[in-house]
């Protein structure tokens, strides 16, 4: 008896070493994606009885702490903050691997011990000096065109972004000024024995793919990061930045958006700036105009460097979502950034959802007017080729995107906020004003606009409804309308002369 219960005893304190040996270390799970891609996520895991530790290095990309994280039987269960939850279970020498996306969406995959050091970013290497980027002369007006993020994500490919210009065309889009056609993020393979990168097998042919948006009267651009890997994972330009400007030549790409991304595990903050010049000064050197996109969500107060490292416009924010709460919240806290706009150099509170589906047509119309009164860059993201007839009439409404282009440059801020309508203003080349009067309650507003409040002494000499269409008639202090819930009054105001 006393014997056996020594022998439980020592069964009992053994066990959670048994444990310890389960699920501690490094481990490399292959998600297979589109195009013939396979990414690398990392579990780093240390094993304490029931209780886990470590990070998840997700495809490679970020290094993301565990959430919740203990050990049910022998599997290992945890979530990371970009709403993942993964289950580990050990199987013989590996895990099987059950991940749940945004708790729904579930994908199994298996993974495999790896040496440790196979998780780690490459080794650093060292940055230029801050050396200011000639300005490139591109971009006087913010940028219009249409990105394949918001709607196609990984999904995108040579048929889609074919099918894409031509419906750009089609749809009246490039009448009225939209003229990028941009791959974002998903279409990288490899890079071939020189280190050139090559497509994913979704684009066979990127030469041949900008001729034929150029054959369009369109222009192609492309995406990158600073980092060894992309925000999806896929690969990025770090170390072969000069070499990636001179494929891009050679494809004959107009357009970059280069993403932060995986190059936070490499650099630090205080590189932004270094890192960002480092790609600017090899488009710079490129011979070829290519508009130049930064994409780092506003760190380090990108509006203050951007125009030194030879970019053209800077997202100011995390990604934008296809809501009301996203695109209000991130639209309406954009004036304060009003006086970095210029021309050459813009504000970019991230691409457009119009038509995704998510919004309602008001909503649409407030979310473009917005964007148009920040003299914000007008990326499309919603499927050209199947978009509606309303999607259609937000997205081409000359006179707001005319309120977007007018060549002052200027950017639109806000006059007043009061009971949930705010009142923007955005000043234009003939003298004119660009008023939004928006309204964020949930009810509709009867809202009165004086104008003395939109700084003017004296009734205008004309007033115009960008929505309907119209001229009104201006009274003497004030215009009275109601804006529905979610909605936008937008004029254009003509002063009186002065004197
Ligand atoms: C980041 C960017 C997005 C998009 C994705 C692609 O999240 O902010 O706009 O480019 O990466 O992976």
């Amino acid at each position: 008896m006393k014997k056996r219960c020594g022998a439980v005893l020592l069964l009992a304190l053994l066990c959670p070493l048994f444990h310890a040996a389960d699920l501690t270390g490094t481990w490399r799970m292959d998600l297979a994606r589109r195009g013939g891609v396979t990414l690398q996520t990392y579990f780093v895991l240390s094993q304490h009885g029931t209780r886990l530790d470590g990070k998840v290095v997700i495809n490679n990309c970020v290094d993301l702490p565990l959430r919740k994280a203990h050990v049910e039987g022998s599997d290992g269960v945890f979530s990371n903050d970009w709403n993942t939850d993964y289950r580990l279970h050990p199987e013989g020498d590996h895990l099987r691997v059950t991940l749940t996306y945004g708790g729904h969406d579930s994908e199994e995959a298996t993974a495999v011990r790896a040496p440790e050091a196979e998780a780690h970013p490459p080794a650093v290497i060292p940055l230029p000096a801050i050396d200011p980027v000639p300005a490139n002369g591109l971009a006087r007006t913010p940028p219009m065109g249409w990105n394949s993020w918001n709607h196609f994500g990984d999904k995108v490919d040579d048929q889609t972004v074919r099918e894409t210009a031509d419906a750009m065309v089609s749809s009246g889009m490039a009448a009225a000024g939209y003229v990028f056609v941009n791959i974002d993020d998903c279409w990288e393979g490899s890079r071939d024995a020189q280190g050139n990168i090559v497509p994913n097998t979704k684009f066979p042919d990127m030469k041949a793919l900008a001729d034929y948006v150029h054959q369009r009267g369109l222009k192609l651009g492309i995406y990158s990061s600073p980092g060894p890997r992309t925000c999806g994972g896929y690969l990025g330009s770090y170390g072969h930045e000069e070499q990636d400007a001179k494929t891009y030549v050679a494809w004959g790409i107009d357009y970059l958006k280069y993403d932060w991304c995986s190059a936070g595990r490499v650099y630090t903050d205080s590189s932004l700036q270094a890192g960002y010049q480092k790609m600017g000064r090899a488009l710079a050197r490129s011979g070829r105009p290519i508009v130049f996109s930064l994409c780092e969500y506003g760190m380090g107060d990108v509006w203050k460097w951007g125009p030194q490292v030879g970019a053209n416009l800077w997202r100011t924010t995390g990604d934008i979502q296809d809501n009301w709460k996203s695109m209000s919240e991130i639209g309406f806290n954009q004036g304060r950034l009003a006086p970095y706009a210029a021309p050459g150099h813009w504000n970019d509170p991230d691409m457009l959802e119009i038509g995704n589906g998510g919004m309602s047509a008001t909503e649409y119309r407030t979310h473009f007017s917005l964007w148009c009164l920040l003299a914000a860059p007008l990326m499309a993201g919603n499927d050209l080729r199947t978009m509606t007839a309303e999607t259609r009439e937000i997205l081409v409404n000359r006179e707001v995107i005319a309120i977007d282009q007018d060549v002052l440059g200027r950017q639109g801020e806000r006059l007043a906020s009061r009971d949930g309508i705010e009142i923007w203003a955005k000043p234009l080349h003939d003298g004119s004003r660009a008023i939004g009067v928006f309204n964020r309650n949930e009810t509709e507003k009867a809202v009165q606009l004086t104008w003395k409040e939109i700084g003017l002494a004296t009734k205008p000499t004309a007033l115009r409804d960008l929505w309907q269409h119209c001229d009104l008639a201006p009274a003497a202090d004030a215009y009275s309308a109601p804006v529905p819930a979610h909605g936008v009054l937008l004029l254009r105001v003509k002063p009186q002369p002065k004197g």
